[in-house]
């Protein structure tokens, strides 16, 4: 089964919607393997979202991911990658199918509550950069 890596957003957690969005994650079908909250350094935010280093808004991205703490998350199931992209809805809120938890929760394209693994490789190393093997409990 394929695995995925969601983190629950600094603008989420901050509002008390982590259960909310794991209850969304859960009812599709998606099982949680593993889970942890932590309060991530800029640099540390940096480092992850290194893809977007050219981006004109990475700057405000990862002061915004060291705000406050996040919930990262390792998602567990059939075509899991895609299926928790689905349950996210799109990036910006504005074009977020409706019962997704960007339509209902996000405030804003940057403060969007979740982050989700877009490919099988980007998947992998993102689990790898908050996870060690140990602490993946099929
Ligand atoms: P992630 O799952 O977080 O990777 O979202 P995504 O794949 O739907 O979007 P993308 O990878 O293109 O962008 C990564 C993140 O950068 C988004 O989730 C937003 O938090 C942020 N972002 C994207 N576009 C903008 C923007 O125009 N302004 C701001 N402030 N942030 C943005
Ligand atoms: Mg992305």
């Amino acid at each position: 089964v394929e695995r995925t890596l969601s983190i629950i957003k600094p603008d989420a957690t901050e509002r008390n919607l982590t259960g909310a969005i794991v209850a969304k994650f859960e009812e599709s079908g998606l099982r949680v393997v593993a889970s942890k909250r932590i309060h991530l350094t800029p640099a540390q935010a940096g480092q992850f979202y290194a893809v977007h280093a050219e981006r004109p808004f990475y700057g405000e991205l990862c002061e915004f991911m060291a705000s406050a703490p996040v919930v990262v998350q390792v998602l567990e199931g059939e075509g899991a990658i895609a299926k928790n992209r689905e349950v996210m809805g799109a990036t910006n809120p504005a074009d977020a199918a409706p019962g997704t938890i960007r339509a209902e929760f996000a405030k804003s394209v940057g403060e969007n509550s979740v982050h989700g693994s877009d490919a099988p490789e980007t998947a992998a190393e993102e689990i790898a950069f908050f996870f060690s093997g140990l602490e993946l409990v099929g």
